[in-house]
C-alpha cells in the first residue's frame, strides 16, 4: 500500500547514517510545503507540493492512502535508546523517602529500589510482564515514539531474564513500536548471592545462549559504587564482546567510576548517563566514536546534577536522549519531557535536541542505516506534530504536542478529537 503524507508546512530532520556530534549536531534539514511518499512502509520520494513536477510524481503513483499534515511540523519518529521496560512493581512507595531524605543508593543498600522490582518482577508471569510493557508502550507511541530500546535487568536469574526477554519478542510481534534488546543481567547483585563473583559468573554463563537465540544485541553493566566496580564491569561487558553482544554501560551516573573511559576501552556503542564523566574519559568516548546517551529526567527525578552536555559538543561526541524509563529513578516514558529538559538543562538547541532523539539515538541502537531520519531508503518513521516549527515543541512542555504517528508507513497512533 502506497501511502502520502501532504501538506507539510515543514518537514524537519538530520540527514545521513551516522551519529552527528558537535556543530554537525545541531544540522537539519527543513523542507518547507514538502510531502512524503511512502511504498512498502518506506520513504521513497520527498516532493515539494508547489512544483509542478512533483506533483505529476504523486499523480503518477496512484493510487495512494493520503494524510493531510495540515500544514504542521513533521519530524521523523523519536527513538528512545535506554529504557526499562519490563517489569512488575512500580516504586510509588519511594517517593515518601526520597522526600525524607533518602538517596536512591540508600533505598538500594536496605534492598529496595531496583531489588523490590526485582522481587516483583520474578513473581510475575510472562503474560503479566507482557501486559504492563504493552500500557508503557501505548504511552510511548503518544508521545512519538517509534523505537526505542528495552534492558532486562530484574530478573537477575536465568529464568526470569529469560523471561523478560522473551516478552520484548512476544511485544515486537503484537504493538507497533519496534523495540530493540539489550541484556542487564548486570543490573544489579540479587539477594541470594553472598558472593559477587558467583553472580558474575551467571551472568558470563548466560551470554552465549542469549545470543544463539537472538534474545539481545547488547549487554549493558550497572557500573557504580556498590553494584559493579570498573573491573567487574570490564570483565562482564569484555566477555558480552566475545559472545557477540556490543557493550553498552551505564556510567557515572551518582559516583564517578571512570566508566566513561572503560565505555572507550571496551568499545562500547554508547555510554550512558554520564552525569559524573571526566574529561579524559569524554575524549577518550569522542576517540573511539562511543555516543553518549543522556537522560536528564533521571538526574531531574534523583535530583542529581545534569550531565555536563557542553563538554561533549566541545569533544564532538554525538550526544543522544532517552528518557531511561524504569520505576525508580525515571519513571516516566514520554521522550517530548526530556526533549523540553535537554533544551533548559543542557542548553542543546532545538536542532541539536532533535538529533538526540531521532539520528543518534537510532545509532546509539545500531538502527542509523534504516531509522532516525525522514530520507528516501529509511523506514517511513513519522511523527506529525501539534506545532508549527520545531522550537515549539521544545519550548511548549507537560502536554502532549503529537498528532500522528506512521510507523513502516501505517498509520497507528491518532490524537482524540
Ligand atoms: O538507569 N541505574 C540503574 N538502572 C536504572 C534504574 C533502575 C531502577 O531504579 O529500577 C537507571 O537509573
Ligand atoms: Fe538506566
Amino acid at each position: 500500500m502506497n501511502l502520502v503524507v501532504r501538506n507539510i508546512g515543514v518537514l524537519a530532520t538530520p540527514k545521513g547514517n551516522k551519529a552527528k556530534g558537535g556543530l554537525q549536531q545541531g544540522e537539519i534539514s527543513l523542507v518547507k510545503n514538502a510531502f512524503v511518499a511512502i511504498k512498502d512502509g518506506k520513504v521513497v520520494y520527498i516532493g515539494d507540493e508547489t512544483k509542478k513536477s512533483d506533483k505529476d510524481y504523486l499523480r503518477e503513483n496512484f493510487p495512494y492512502k493520503e494524510i493531510d499534515a495540515e500544514g504542521k511540523l513533521v519530524t521523523p519518529g523519536f527513538v528512545d535508546p535506554h529504557t526499562h521496560l519490563i517489569f512488575a512493581g512500580w516504586r510509588q512507595k519511594e517517593l515518601t523517602l526520597k522526600l525524607k531524605g533518602y538517596k536512591y543508593l540508600d533505598i538500594l543498600k536496605m534492598g529496595g529500589g531496583i531489588l523490590y522490582t526485582v522481587e516483583k518482577t520474578r513473581n510475575a508471569t510472562l503474560q503479566e510482564l507482557v501486559e504492563n510493557a504493552k500500557k508503557s508502550l501505548k504511552i510511548m507511541l503518544s508521545y512519538g515514539t517509534t523505537t526505542c530500546e528495552a534492558k532486562s535487568g530484574y530478573g537477575l536469574n536465568v529464568e526470569d531474564e529469560l523471561k523478560i526477554l522473551q516478552a520484548i519478542k512476544i511485544l515486537n510481534q503484537i504493538q507497533p513500536v519496534e523495540i530493540v534488546p539489550t541484556f542487564m543481567g548486570a543490573h544489579a547483585v540479587p539477594k541470594e548471592y553472598k558472593d559477587k563473583k558467583e553472580y558474575i559468573k551467571l551472568i558470563k554463563e548466560m551470554m552465549p545462549r542469549i545470543k544463539e537465540e537472538g534474545l539481545a544485541e547488547f549487554c549493558d553493566v550497572f557500573c557504580e559504587e556498590g553494584v559493579f566496580d570498573l573491573k567487574e564491569s570490564e570483565e562482564i561487558l569484555r566477555e558480552a564482546k566475545k559472545c557477540g553482544l556490543t557493550p553498552k554501560i551505564h556510567a557515572d551516573e551518582i559516583t564517578p567510576m571512570g566508566g566513561a573511559k572503560l565505555a572507550a576501552k571496551v568499545g562500547a556503542i554508547s555510554a550512558e548517563h554520564l552525569i559524573h564523566a571526566d574529561e579524559e574519559g569524554i575524549e577518550e568516548m569522542a576517540k573511539n566514536n562511543v555516543i553518549a546517551v543522556l537522560l536528564p529526567g533521571t538526574s531531574f527525578y534523583l535530583g542529581e546534577d545534569f550531565a555536563k552536555a557542553e563538554i561533549f559538543k566541545e569533544k564532538n561526541v554525538p550526544i543522544a536522549l532517552a528518557t531511561d524509563f524504569n520505576p525508580g529513578s525515571s519513571p516516566n516514558e514520554s521522550l517530548q519531557i526530556v526533549v523540553n529538559l535537554a533544551c533548559l538543562k543542557y542548553k542543546l538547541t532545538p536542532e541539536e535536541v532533535l538529533t538526540a532523539v531521532t539520528l543518534n539515538a537510532a545509532a546509539a541502537i545500531n538502527r542509523a542505516s534504516t531509522i532516525g531520519t525522514i530520507e528516501e531508503g529509511k523506514n517511513a518513521d513519522i511523527i506529525i506534530w501539534e506545532a508549527d516549527d520545531l522550537d515549539f515543541i521544545c519550548y511548549h512542555y507537560g502536554t502532549n504536542l503529537v498528532n500522528k504517528v506512521v510507523k513502516k508507513g501505517a498509520l497507528v497512533w491518532e490524537v482524540n478529537v
